[in-house]
């Protein structure tokens, strides 16, 4: 039975609705093109909302050594060199811009005392460099994307799934999606689709990741033909919120240590001396993550199962005003008052670095007309992400992605087709679940994808146990196949489940084949049997690609820095420290 749907056709069709999505929008918007962009979300809800502590850019109005060579440069040794070095350079350069067209644009930055944007420190970022509004600035920066899209031509479309992106003769054609509320289709056809729907941390029990993290957009992508790539680097945050047990894995914004905040173990030790003595609390994730799960599993650890962070010796007028956030947040969650006492932290999965494999300039993908950009895209923060860099990341790169998409524009002549046919058999695939009794419960196969990534591609992997985790989730793609959920298409989680979950259960899968190839331990990837980062290793990166729907993996050469840019690793310390010491 074929469906009647509602069709619209754009110039440039963005799926996802946070910071990355409406930055592109807004760029390809002012370039003359017709947008529309389509959220899971309402629109100013995206996970973007959940980035707290800041958004680096070396504006270096407090520390005026900071440049771009120094974000640079931290962006690199941070992510292990296997970043896309050229990501992280226009990044760098880049990031002070589109800041202060933020604030331009009405964001309202705490302040220094001279006026200018206020900076604060935090992990692995050689200078304090995170403009910051309290410690929530990713609300503050969708608010700001917000009202800037209602002085374009951007249609909106809210609460809308989208299933599928089709391809015409091989280059982006469009996509289809339902209505979250009442399960109606729509088409949209398109002449570039930009892809800015964020990580899939809700692959994982406990994350700081909202619910709207599933990876759709990067699984639609792969599913049309786009490569990823480092899918193994995946972040934990060193605090999320360990108790009480609802609230585990919320965000405890870095902001409390870049504030100050101190970790100790169960024996009161600043246990961080003993892991990265010259950087302590302000060490980069990785290193913090795992040195709380040391002391934890050497039995130093908090009645359950994290590290104490206290921040009381600030006082608890700073505390309010600087870190207003996580004070509601721990009075309200864990009826705790972190002026007075010190909290339990501990790890929580929070970003996934891997992602659409992109170019560096034009965020294009492999697809013809398919653009990514975000925390969906793979390659700017290669093993290790530093905190604040994602929210200048959406910004640079959206803005990048909405141009590029504007470019490929000008250079492609006319409008690729949609079949109908197809069309009509991924509404068939997606409505099939629907009041099909007795299949695989959708929040079953949730619950096992999350224990198998948990137990086999948690913080420590070895290649026995990510063999046992790749078989389990081969039998668990074969049984998402069987999904059914009771009910209609109207209102109806169990069913918005179903496309998450497979979306999922697909991006884990390369997460595994990755962190099996990499034998090595280098930023989010440890591994047990392989403890040593390796020089060959740190030449490659792992890229997926399905080929007659299996996912094959392949090594590709990490891209080469020009001898000027390997230079300002020759200084022997970062950039803006050692200029400065030559001034001297
Ligand atoms: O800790 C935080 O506030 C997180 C920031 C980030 O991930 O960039």
């Amino acid at each position: 039975m074929s469906e009647n749907i509602e069709r619209h056709a754009y110039d440039v069709l963005i799926i996802g609705s946070g910071g990355a999505g409406l930055r592109a929008a807004i760029a390809a918007a002012e370039g003359g093109a017709k947008v529309a962009v389509l959220g899971k979300s309402l629109l100013g809800k995206a996970h973007t909302v959940m980035a707290e502590g800041g958004v680096a850019a070396s504006l270096a109005n407090v520390d005026p050594a900071d440049g771009w060579e120094t974000h640079f440069y931290d962006t690199m040794r941070s992510g292990h060199f296997i970043n896309n070095y050229k990501m992280a350079e226009v990044f760098a350069k880049e990031a002070p811009a589109r800041v202060l067209e933020l604030e331009q644009w009405g964001a309202v930055f705490d302040r220094t005392p001279d006026g200018k944007i206020m900076q604060r420190p935090f992990g692995a970022h050689t200078f304090r460099r995170l403009a910051h509004v309290g410690d929530r600035t990713g609300m503050e920066l969708i608010r700001t994307l917000e009202q800037k899209i209602l002085t374009v031509n951007v249609d909106v479309f809210q609460e809308i799934t989208a299933t599928k992106i089709f391809t015409d003769n091989g280059r982006a054609a469009g996509a289809v999606a339902y209505y979250r509320e009442d399960g109606r289709f729509a088409l949209f056809s398109a002449k570039a689709i930009v892809i800015a729907t964020g990580g899939w941390g809700k692959a994982y029990k406990v994350t700081s990741n909202s619910w709207e993290s599933t990876g759709d957009g990067a699984a639609l992508a792969f599913r049309a033909g786009a490569e990823l790539v480092d899918m193994e680097m995946v972040q934990f945050h060193p605090t999320g919120m360990v108790w009480p047990p609802g609230v585990r894995g919320i965000l405890v914004t870095e902001g409390v240590r870049g504030e100050g905040g101190l970790l100790r173990n169960s024996e009161g030790e600043r246990f961080m001396e003993k892991y990265d003595p010259q950087r302590m609390e302000l060490s980069s994730r990785d290193v913090v993550a795992r040195s709380i799960y040391k002391e934890v599993q050497a039995g130093r650890g908090t009645p359950h199962g994290g590290a104490w962070l206290d921040i009381t010796h600030k006082g608890p007028e700073y505390i309010k005003r600087k870190l207003p956030g996580m004070y509601q947040q721990f009075m309200a969650l864990a009826d705790v008052d972190i002026t007075k006492t010190p909290f339990e932290v501990g790890p929580t999965i929070h970003y996934t670095m891997g992602g659409l494999r992109v170019d560096a300039l034009t965020c294009a993908t492999n697809v013809p007309g398919l653009f990514a950009a975000g925390e969906c895209a793979g390659g700017l923060h290669g093993a290790n992400r530093l905190g604040g860099n994602s929210l200048a990341d959406i910004l640079v790169f959206g803005k990048r992605a909405g141009d590029g998409a504007l470019e490929f524009l000008q250079g492609s002549e006319g409008t690729p087709k949609l079949d109908d046919a197809e069309v009509q058999q991924e509404i068939e695939r997606v409505l099939k679940p629907l009041g099909n009794e007795g299949g695989e419960n959708p929040y079953a196969v949730h619950e096992v994808l999350q224990e198998v990534m948990a137990e086999h591609a948690g913080i420590s992997r070895t290649g026995p146990s990510l063999e046992e985790g790749l078989q389990k989730m081969l039998e668990l793609k074969a049984r998402a196949e069987h999904m059914t959920v009771p009910g209609s298409r109207v209102f109806n989680p169990g069913w918005h489940a179903v496309q998450d979950v497979r979306n999922m259960i697909a991006l884990c899968e390369t997460i595994i084949r990755g962190a099996i190839e990499r034998k090595e331990s280098r930023g989010a990837q440890w591994r047990l049997d392989f403890a040593d980062e390796l020089d060959e290793y740190g030449k490659v990166n792992f890229v997926h690609k399905l080929e007659d729907g299996e996912a094959k993996t392949f090594s590709a050469p990490v891209s080469e820095m020009p001898t000027e840019l390997q230079e300002l690793f020759q200084l022997g310390a970062a950039p803006g420290i050692a200029k400065s010491a030559k001034k001297e």
